[in-house]
């Protein structure tokens, strides 16, 4: 039997829709959320992905304001905006968006960020947090994947999840959201020996390392919750491009219990995170 196709695109209009009702009622009293987003360089995905970012927060009435910095950009130079903008009342979370370039030590700029205003949640003190279970920012693609996850599982505790990938930015952040849930996790990469095998024996498999089809059918426990975080440009023979994910969507749909398409799966809820995220950064500094 086919799985269900868990609709993200649909599960973070409602976000956005609550969203907006509760910044509505958050202008009332004079607070209007802001996020300062930094984009350094030309990469056209990232400019694509901050465009996104800079839509929604419109849409649900957060106020955006974009810095664009040259490529070249020193490190001096981006310490000193990320310094103006901790300092500024109005600005309540900062987005550097990644990658950057190769003469910016990105660790140093994430430390820079006041943690209060570290929307990703990529600040050691708000990672410190979340691996002790003591609250923090949680970063928005793992806390997305956790909602679409519950989405189709009301309780995953017992449950033996393998997380595929283990980047800062999703792969550590989602095992310690799913041990904190009270799955058994694994945390595999793209050089694990065995990877079908161990995969074959998870409940849970959430996939983030930007291999298109790397996750087979075979590789899936029957009945399992597959989340693909992956979005991988192919072309096909005919010469079309198109986006997919590091499932093999066609194939592991039928096998899987519950699994996410890309793109309309996870990429809408990181967005939906962060605007979730930049509301409670502003809730916190002047609710
Ligand atoms: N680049 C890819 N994903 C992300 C993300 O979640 N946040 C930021 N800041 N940059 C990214």
């Amino acid at each position: 039997m086919a799985a269900d196709v868990i609709d993200g695109t649909a599960f973070a209009r409602g976000l956005t829709k609550d969203l907006t009702e509760q910044v509505a009622g958050l202008a009332e009293r004079g607070v209007v959320p802001q996020l300062a987003v930094i984009l350094v360089g030309e990469d056209p995905a990232s400019q694509t992905y901050v465009r996104s970012k800079i839509r929604a927060a419109r849409s649900i009435g957060i106020r955006s304001v974009e810095h664009r910095l040259d490529a070249a950009t020193t490190q001096g130079d981006l310490l000193s905006l990320i310094d103006r903008l901790n300092a500024d009342a109005e600005t309540d979370g900062i987005l550097i968006q990644l990658p950057l370039p190769p003469q910016i030590n990105i660790a140093q700029v994430i430390r820079a960020i006041d943690p209060a205003k570290d929307v990703d949640g990529f600040h050691p003190t708000n990672v410190g947090q979340r691996v002790t279970g003591s609250g923090g920012i949680v970063p928005c693609t793992p806390k997305g994947v956790m909602l679409l996850i519950g989405s189709v599982a009301a309780n995953v505790e017992g449950l033996d999840a393998l997380v595929i990938g283990a980047s800062n930015i999703v792969g550590k952040p989602m095992a310690d959201l799913l041990l904190a849930a009270g799955c058994t996790v694994t945390t595999a990469h793209i050089k694990t020996v065995g990877l079908p095998d161990i995969c074959r024996r998870a409940d849970i498999v959430v996939v983030a390392v930007g291999k298109a089809g790397l996750v087979k059918a075979d590789w899936i426990k029957p009945g399992a919750i597959v989340i693909d975080v992956g979005i991988n440009r192919a072309i096909s023979p005919c010469g079309k491009s198109s986006l997919v994910g590091d499932v093999a969507f066609n194939e592991a749909v039928e096998v899987a219990g519950a699994i996410t398409p890309v793109p309309g799966g996870v990429g809408p809820m990181t967005i939906a995170c962060l605007m979730i995220n930049t509301v409670q950064a502003a809730l916190e500094r002047r609710g």
